[in-house]
């Protein structure tokens, strides 16, 4: 389904801020994989999405989704299959534009005949079931605009506009991360129902290593712009938070005692 091979991301190349963000990273996904992506700051993990979604061009490699090479595409062109939801709640929705709008321009991705038409009462009727959905009371508040809702209710949001029109990819990057724990928990929750009530395959960064074992059936760990681990079957479900400390430790040769992972929620 997605394919990472050999993928490259040197930033600033040459000059005093040359970092190393990806280092010939090969990730191989199926269909219906959730894969759960951990490892401490500076690791690559946000480089690694964004390179997927095409926000950064790669310096090498190749991506590819379903048999299609991808890496050389716009990001808006690739924003037709992907839904991404970022970690900052202001990212993701259009703060001017109501829910309804900023719903109806999730229905338009991928379909551009749908451009010029007007909001109907039947999109409406849709919207509200799909609002219902997150319980937060959304879907009497159609005509707000978007800039007025609370982090969580934004987030939320996001995480709809993302999965409305079912993307062949979820890209989530630590997006409970700027919310309140109970908002966060509700996220989370919201999160793991789109992805099984639309199968869908999916990468997922987080810093809170017990919701990086508990969801999804795979996890990946990142280091200096390589995986370091990849723990998938039975090796995953017998590995407890102190046994990806030591793993970590052992691949990396440092600790992360101080790390935010530590600190999660
Ligand atoms: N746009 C950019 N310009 C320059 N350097 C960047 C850029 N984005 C990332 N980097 C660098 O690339 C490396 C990997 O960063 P990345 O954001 O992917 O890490 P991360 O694993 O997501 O970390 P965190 O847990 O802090 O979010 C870091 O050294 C970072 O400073
Ligand atoms: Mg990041």
């Amino acid at each position: 389904m997605l394919s990472i091979v050999g993928i490259r991301k040197t930033f600033n190349p040459g000059s005093v801020n040359e970092r190393l963000a990806l280092a010939g990273l090969s990730l191989h996904l199926q269909a219906g994989d959730v894969v759960t992506v951990i490892g401490g700051n500076g690791a690559g993990k946000s480089t690694l999405l964004n390179m997927v979604a095409g926000v950064h061009p790669v310096d090498e490699g190749r991506i590819i989704i379903e048999n299609q090479a991808v890496e050389h595409l716009p990001e808006h062109i690739r924003a037709s299959y992907i839904g991404r939801v970022f970690q900052d709640p202001m990212m993701g929705t259009a703060a001017s534009m109501t829910i309804e709008e900023n719903l109806a321009m999730a229905v338009r991705r991928g379909s551009t005949r749908k451009l010029r038409r007007g909001i109907r009462s039947k999109d409406r009727q849709y919207f509200c079931e799909q609002l219902e959905l997150l319980g937060l009371g959304l879907e009497d508040r159609l005509t707000t605009r978007v800039g007025l809702l609370s982090g969580g209710q934004r987030q939320a949001l996001t995480l709809l506009m993302a999965t409305l029109v079912p993307p062949k990819l979820l890209l989530l990057d630590e997006h409970t991360a700027a919310l309140d724990p109970s908002t966060a928990q509700k996220v989370l929750e919201l999160t793991e129902k789109m992805i099984k009530k639309h199968k869908l395959t999916t990468l997922m960064v987080t810093h809170n290593m017990e919701d990086a074992l508990r969801i999804g059936n795979r996890t990946i760990m990142m280091h200096e712009g390589r995986i370091i681990f990849d723990l998938k079957g039975e090796q995953r479900k017998n590995t407890r938070i102190p046994d990806l400390l030591e793993m970590f430790k052992k691949a990396s040769g440092r600790s992360m005692a101080n790390d935010r992972m530590l600190l999660a929620n």
